[in-house]
């Protein structure tokens, strides 16, 4: 029953603590927005806010990496272990693009056309980790069902 009632709570962690990415990823893309909204491009900061961002969200990976982390989902959900190995690659791609993205923002004379291609590899680069972080939510939001109905 304890055993049980640690892995509900470790569920309901896991769903936390991608509620807190998840509303990271919003913060960065309305900060954007609102740069659009006003016609006012600031690649040199826009690239420090993507670096910020990067380093809470490498903090995320590294926990996801981390032994026992998803233990709860794997428990529940036998599928789960064969994407494990497909989100570490998925990780390190995304840390890679975002590491490079914010690199050309931050250069003195970026290499960007103009801003709306910026906003258009910001856009695709978001959009791909939201994916991903809501694969996880989705798998997550599943175990901890299963967990609840037991
Ligand atoms: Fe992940
Ligand atoms: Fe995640």
């Amino acid at each position: 029953m304890n055993k049980k009632k640690n892995s509900h709570e470790h569920l309901q962690y896991l769903l936390d603590e991608h509620e807190e990415i998840l509303s990271h990823i919003k913060e960065l893309h309305d900060w954007w927005t609102e740069l659009d909204e006003r016609g006012l491009p600031k690649f040199g900061e826009m690239g420090t806010r993507v670096e910020g961002f990067r380093d809470l969200l490498a903090k995320h990976f590294e926990n996801e990496k981390e032994e026992g982390y998803f233990k709860p989902v794997l428990d529940e959900s036998s599928g789960f272990c064969i994407m494990v190995p497909d989100f570490k690659t998925k990780h390190t791609t995304i840390l890679c693009r975002i590491d490079d993205f914010a690199s050309r923002l931050k250069q003195s004379k970026h290499p960007f056309k103009n801003w709306s291609e910026a906003s258009l590899e910001f856009k695709a680069l978001l959009s791909d980790l939201r994916e991903h972080e809501d694969q996880e939510i989705k798998m997550v939001q599943d175990a901890f069902n299963r967990s609840v109905s037991k």
